[in-house]
């Protein structure tokens, strides 16, 4: 993996993921997260397949290195209607139509942190989820304990709209997460008392669901073969709100 000349001003240039990119792309991830990927996500990734994506490669290396991955962010186009933040959206239910971008995964290898290399990530997806005229928020998960990213996001004038309580299980411990957001295309949060109430209503039905997912959770516990199953199985889909990190993933998120 390349590293950055210490006296060497590093140039970084952005460019989409693309096939060749399939091995750097699998360690970066592998390196980063506390999950393991399936290849089929890296392949997906690396043929845009339902992901868009871009990489951060540095131009200062040696030929050899200078097309190199040092940094990506991934990210998919959903439905806003099929999302779980379509109750926080002022959401137009006559325009079915709107989208929402969400950042699946982004990283930064060690060396080239602090450079502003995830900054300048996320403006690329944010500039193109304007250019997507149904789009109307680009959002994503954090683990509550990841500070650089928490840091990064709110610099980037993300609004931290919920937290979600034990949102991920990893090696099986539960773990929150902050759901951010940012607005784009005239997207906003709901702001007249009707909205506020539906959205108030939605929590309390997403609180008892989860409440219930948690019984029905400690219910499971009573039967081993469930829980093992919980354990080596991941949860991740589209309509899940919880997440298992202990196993591979297709469908993943920022942890
Ligand atoms: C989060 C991550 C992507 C940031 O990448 P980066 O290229 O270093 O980000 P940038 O240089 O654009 O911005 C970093 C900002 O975080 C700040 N920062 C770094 N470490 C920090 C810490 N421990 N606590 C608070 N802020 C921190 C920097 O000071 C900088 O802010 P500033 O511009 O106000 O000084 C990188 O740390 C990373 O890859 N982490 C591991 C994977 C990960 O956590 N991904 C995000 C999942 S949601």
């Amino acid at each position: 993996m390349v590293k950055p000349k210490s006296l060497h001003r590093p140039t970084i240039c952005y460019r989409p993921i693309r096939p060749s990119d399939l091995q750097i792309l699998e360690q970066i991830h592998s390196d980063l997260f506390p999950i393991r990927y399936e290849t089929e996500f890296f392949e997906n990734v690396v043929n845009g397949r339902d992901i868009v994506s871009w990489a951060a490669v540095d131009r200062s290396q040696p030929n050899d290195q200078n097309d190199e991955l040092i940094g990506f962010i991934t990210a998919k186009i959903v439905l806003a209607k099929e999302s779980e933040i379509g109750d926080i959206l002022s959401y137009d239910p006559l325009k079915s139509d709107q989208t929402l971008v969400y950042i699946l995964t982004l990283g930064v290898v060690e060396t080239y942190r602090n450079l502003g290399i995830a900054s300048s990530l996320i403006r690329e997806v944010i500039k193109y989820s304007s250019s997507i005229q149904t789009c109307r928020a680009v959002y994503l998960h954090v683990i509550s304990y990841n500070n650089p990213a928490i840091h990064l996001y709110k610099k980037m004038s993300f609004k931290s709209v919920r937290r979600l309580q034990g949102f991920y299980l990893i090696n099986g411990q539960h773990y929150d997460s902050y759901l951010f957001v940012y607005y784009v295309n005239g997207g906003r949060s709901p702001c007249s008392p009707l909205e506020l109430l539906t959205v108030m209503v939605s929590y309390m039905r997403n609180g008892l669901k989860s409440m219930s997912a948690r019984l029905w959770r400690n219910e499971g516990k009573k039967f081993s073969k469930w829980s093992k199953c919980k354990e080596t199985h991941c949860l991740i889909s589209k309509t899940q709100s919880r997440r298992n990190l202990t196993a591979e993933c297709t469908g993943c998120e920022c942890v």
